[in-house]
């Protein structure tokens, strides 16, 4: 498993864990930390643009199955230094297919449905639909997924592409500019100011993180190759996720509202019909329920 200390990739430990497996993780701590990872999984501190060093620590495991969630993972990131994204989400993505072909396992990799399908795409948004990303993120895991599924055709490897939706959930960084509900959540229980960019209209589909794990092990478990959406096929607008969020805090704080920043899509919905037709996958927790408790995750009351 690649970036295993990071926030989803935790999550992801845990569900292989919980089924028995042991887990091994890779991850360079430069977003994640070692606090995440489960002391029954076994860690290394390995650069996945490092090409040796990631291939000598994937052989001396010998895995069977290779979860690759490392990444660049900003999109505001990926503006400002578009050859580091390039160089994590491509080069090291690729890295991580040699490596994984090396040991013959197949790689389940978090590539992206938010920030795939660009603005003009139907909602909610099916696999077919061509992909048009407005950020260097986007595109850098538009690559990265080609070269997932380049890989497991070339090799006969059973390849797995998951386009997340907007993941939510505990141990999401609320530091950076990632992750609306983890910032939100830290600025209301500390009663502090917050930004809300778009005006508030932009929607997004916010899946749970424990959802999301839980597709990794479907994945794993199909052995079979595909590309699938990760998400509910429902648009929550950031105002509506804001009130959610301030019913459970019990506070009425007004946001700074402000233009959408360069590279952010208007709306998104993901459709999880092939996912759910093919892997038997589907979505749990609905935002009513995710939200609040994500929040006394971060808040405990
Ligand atoms: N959070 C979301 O809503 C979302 C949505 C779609 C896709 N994804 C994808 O899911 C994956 C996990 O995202 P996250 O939100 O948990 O972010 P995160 O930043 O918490 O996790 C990424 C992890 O990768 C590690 N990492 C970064 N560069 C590395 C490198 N060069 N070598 C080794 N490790 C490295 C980081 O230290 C971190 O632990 C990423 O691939 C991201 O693109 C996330």
């Amino acid at each position: 498993m690649t970036g295993g200390a990071g926030f989803i990739g935790s999550h992801v430990v845990d569900a292989f864990l919980a089924e028995g497996a042991d887990v091994f993780v890779i991850d360079d701590l430069s977003t994640g930390s070692v606090d995440n990872v489960s002391g029954a999984a076994e860690f290394a501190r390995v650069d996945i643009v490092d090409e040796p060093a990631l291939a000598e620590a994937l052989a001396a495991f010998g895995p069977d199955l290779v979860c690759h969630l490392a990444a660049q993972a900003s999109v505001t990131v990926s503006v400002e230094r578009p050859e580091h994204d390039l160089a994590v989400n491509v080069r090291g993505t690729l890295n991580v297919c040699e490596a994984a072909r090396a040991a013959g396992a197949p790689v389940v990799f978090a590539s992206t449905g938010g920030a795939l399908y660009g603005n003009e795409a139907p909602l909610p948004t099916p696999e077919e639909f061509p992909p048009a990303p407005l950020a260097p993120y986007g595109a850098s895991k538009q690559a990265g997924e080609a070269y997932v599924s380049t890989w497991g055709r070339l090799h006969g490897l059973p390849n797995v592409v998951l386009r997340l939706g907007n993941v939510y959930g505990p141990r999401q960084l609320p530091h950076g500019e990632a992750g609306v509900v983890a910032i939100f959540s830290d600025r209301l229980g500390r009663g502090e100011p917050l930004v809300v960019y778009g005006f508030g209209e932009p929607t997004r589909d916010y899946v749970h993180v424990s959802d999301v794990a839980r597709a990794f092990v479907a994945a794993a478990h199909a052995g079979r190759p595909g590309t699938f959406n990760v998400g509910t096929a429902r648009e929550t607008s950031v105002r509506e996720l804001l009130e959610l969020l301030q019913r459970e805090a019990g506070t009425q704080v007004e946001p700074d509202l402000q233009p959408l920043r360069p590279g952010e899509l208007n709306r998104s919905a993901l459709d999880p019909a092939r996912i759910e037709r093919e892997l038997g996958w589907r979505a749990e927790v609905p935002v009513e329920r995710g939200l609040p408790e994500t929040f006394r995750a971060f808040v405990p009351a």
